[in-house]
């Protein structure tokens, strides 16, 4: 997707529209990482199981960005079962550092982009990859 204008304000409403549009990508992509979200959630974004998780992956980036408060979960332990490696790892920071680049002027992306890339570290320590 492209964006004529690239935000220069966090909201909850454009939260939303990154965490679709990156979600919407990676199914497009249809590696590796695609594999492990299509095996866990399906193929299409509109179940319930994908609009459940794109509710909760924004309010999830709404806490860090916003210190919104609503999300309530242990994003650690939803990773315990995946089959998951420094190489996934490496491709989903990759294509997130895209659609940040695409939607947020460069500072405002600095703060998703920094954070994604140190919780991508604290999970693969503590999944000893
Ligand atoms: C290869 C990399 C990754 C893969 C394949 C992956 C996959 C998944 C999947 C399939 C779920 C849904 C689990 C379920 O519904 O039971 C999930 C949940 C989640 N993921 Fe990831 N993930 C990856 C990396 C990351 C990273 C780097 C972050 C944060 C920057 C992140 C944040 C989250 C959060 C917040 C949840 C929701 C946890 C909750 O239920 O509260 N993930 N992930």
């Amino acid at each position: 997707m492209q964006f004529s204008k690239k935000h220069n304000t966090i909201t909850k409403e454009n939260i939303n529209e990154m965490v679709i549009t990156f979600y919407t990508k990676i199914l497009k992509e249809d590696g590796e990482v695609a594999k492990v979200f299509r095996d866990k959630l399906g193929e299409d974004i509109n179940s319930e199981e994908w609009q459940e998780h794109i509710k909760i992956l924004t309010n999830f980036w709404a806490m860090i960005a916003l210190q919104d408060p609503e999300y309530q979960g242990n994003p650690m332990r939803a990773h315990f079962d995946l089959p998951l490696s420094r190489e996934k790892f490496g491709s989903w920071l990759v294509m997130f550092f895209e659609v940040i680049d695409t939607m947020y002027e460069r500072d405002l992306g600095m703060i998703f982009k920094s954070r994604a890339e140190n919780i991508a570290s604290n999970f693969m320590r503590n999944l000893q990859l």
